[in-house]
């Protein structure tokens, strides 16, 4: 049980630190009108990517596990691509919103794993991962002019 929750943390230090890499190859390679926007908001994206997976890696240390701590390894385990080095600014943010998606996914499974464990720290830790992820789907979706579904 308890390996289980910690090989998901892993799944999730591996997901974030493919996600600081991938901002930072957008925050470099932005092009076009919107270039200051998304120049300035994927900074602030990965500031707050690898602030999370330094939380989430202490938190698997906490309970006396180990965190992933190889790029060959992340790239195995991450649950999204890597940049692929041609997207335009539009698809920048729209894989973005995607790879969230993913995230907000295994994020719930990771918390619904933990909430099992009766592990509260874990779990109120990836409910707030969870929060500002949604939080920002909903701004890049709005950047792209999609509406919130009604449901
Ligand atoms: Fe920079």
């Amino acid at each position: 049980m308890s390996q289980n929750l910690n090989a998901k943390l892993n799944e999730l230090v591996s997901t974030y630190s493919v996600l600081y890499t991938k901002l930072h190859n957008y925050h470099w390679y932005v092009s076009g009108p919107s270039f200051f926007t998304l120049h300035d908001k994927f900074e602030e994206l990965y500031n707050e990517t690898t602030a999370n997976l330094d939380e989430l890696a202490e938190r698997i240390l906490s309970r006396d596990a180990k965190p992933v701590a190889t790029l060959r390894e992340h790239l195995e385990q991450s649950l999204i691509a890597e940049a692929e080095g041609k997207e335009t600014a539009e698809q920048m943010v729209g894989t973005i919103v995607a790879d969230f998606k993913t995230i907000m996914n295994a994020l719930n499974e990771t918390m619904s794993i933990a909430g099992e464990e009766g592990d509260d720290r874990t779990e109120d830790m990836l409910n707030a991962m969870y929060q500002s992820i949604e939080k920002h789907t909903w701004m890049l979706n709005a950047y792209l002019g999609e509406s919130v579904s009604a449901q």
